[in-house]
């Protein structure tokens, strides 16, 4: 049936993330001034298909919602429509469910479909391009892990929550002379632990690219309290995998659906505790990273990812992904997105910086100075280390008790001089 009416469909797709409403304001907005109706599907895909369940969007309905967090359109996790389970393993979609949203697409005479979501939603929608269905999408997740797209919107409101709750925790921590340990989102990558790790003085950041052990950790809250600062901030994402290479998961793990993953905060928090003896706390931040409103960076970001995805429909470019490149938005193959994650360098600049920092990431490259230069005050802390182990009964580590190498002496001169 011919349409005289040009119609964008929208969808909020996956878990949700602040700045999803600036990105349908967008769109709507756009799409309006460009003669285009649009209908918002409800539950993310579930919308779509038996049964069928939209509503109308406008400038009077999608107005204010800017600064709202959630999504007025709501969202569903793990539906009907998985096309993915962890990151390479992908599942082919019912073609019944398929041929259900050709009808629908038919049916309101949809002229391109706007997909919002992570990497499980955009290979939904990928699937749907494969199958002949006009389809753009627009990257989200607070995890900042899809390649193609230096940010995703959500990920800066997400580190400015999790930046708040190490300052407050930094106050309480020092007053007790505590270790406090937050716990972050980060499936995949590490990139909330970075960011939140260095804009809120964390002292040591554990994230998934970056094998660490509780040795290390223990020797920089040693290290901290021989210069006299008797508490120390650790931030550990939920997917940094224990030294044994374990992943820390809430629940049992189930076939087809990804595992929840959460606890590893209480691990860390445990093994400080038996090991050198501190108090320590454990904070999860868990779902607080997700709600709210967007910050004013995701505001602009998902401001301007609507609007894209809605120019990539006029311009009949199906099956691309809109992402932000500094200093355009632009748009690359949704399939290039979603096949590749986007994770920390652990030679990144940033991490560099916060090395150089003293920031330790649990790893034997913290016994290094900055910028590759071997610090050598470790020697201090190892025998600290070594005096409190052996107070407690417990074994001593054996990397954290090597000597410390010869030419580690000038190097020290150095650093000293250097004030670092
Ligand atoms: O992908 C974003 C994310 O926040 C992950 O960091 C986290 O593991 C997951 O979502 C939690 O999902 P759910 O809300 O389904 O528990």
């Amino acid at each position: 049936m011919a349409h005289a009416t040009k119609r964008i469909g929208i969808l909020t797709s996956g878990g949700d993330c602040p700045g999803l409403n600036a990105v349908i304001r967008g769109a709507v907005k756009t799409a309006e001034r460009h003669g285009y109706d649009v209908v918002g599907f409800i539950k993310g895909y579930e919308g779509l298909v038996d049964p069928v369940t939209y509503i109308p969007l406008n400038g009077k309905n999608t107005a204010g919602i800017l600064t709202q967090g959630g999504t007025i359109l709501g969202s569903t996790n793990k539906g009907r429509f998985a096309a993915t389970v962890g990151v390479q393993h992908r599942l082919e979609l019912d073609p019944v469910l398929m041929a259900g949203v050709q009808a629908t697409y038919e049916q309101l005479g949809l002229n391109g479909l706007i997909c919002v979501g992570g990497d499980g939603s955009l290979a939904v929608a990928q699937q749907f391009h494969e199958y002949g269905l006009p389809v753009v999408g627009v990257p989200k997740t607070i995890d900042n892990d899809l390649s193609a797209t230096a940010f995703t919107f959500g990920f800066d409101s997400a580190v400015a929550c999790a930046t708040d709750a190490l300052d407050r925790l930094h106050t309480t921590a020092a007053s007790h002379e505590r270790v406090l340990v937050l716990e972050v989102m980060g499936r995949h990558a590490g990139w909330i632990g970075l960011y939140s790790g260095i804009a809120g003085g964390g002292d040591v950041i554990l994230i998934p690219e970056i094998p660490w052990t509780f040795e290390n950790v223990c020797s920089k809250i040693l290290e901290r309290d021989q210069q006299g600062k008797k508490f120390t901030l650790v931030v550990v994402a939920e997917g940094a995998e224990l030294p044994d290479g374990e992943l820390v998961t809430a629940e049992r793990r189930q076939d087809n659906r990804q595992t929840r993953l959460g606890g590893i905060g209480n691990v860390v928090a445990y093994e400080i505790e038996k090991r050198i003896g501190r108090e320590t706390r454990v904070c999860v931040l868990g779902h607080l990273q997700r709600g709210g409103g967007p910050t004013t960076f995701d505001r602009v970001l998902a401001t301007q990812f609507g609007s894209h995805a809605v120019r990539l429909v006029i311009e009949g470019k199906f099956g691309e992904m809109v992402c932000y490149q500094p200093p355009s938005i632009m748009s690359v193959p949704i399939l290039a997105a979603v096949n590749k994650l986007s994770r920390v360098d652990a030679n990144s600049s940033a991490v560099q910086a916060a090395r150089a920092l003293g920031i330790s990431f649990g790893d034997t490259a913290d016994l290094a100075g900055p910028f590759g230069i071997n610090k050598p005050a470790v020697a201090e802390v190892e025998e600290a280390v070594i005096e409190t182990l052996a107070s407690l009964g417990t074994d001593v580590p054996l990397a954290a008790v090597e000597p410390m190498p010869v030419e580690w002496e000038a190097a020290a001169a150095y650093a000293d001089a250097a004030m670092w």
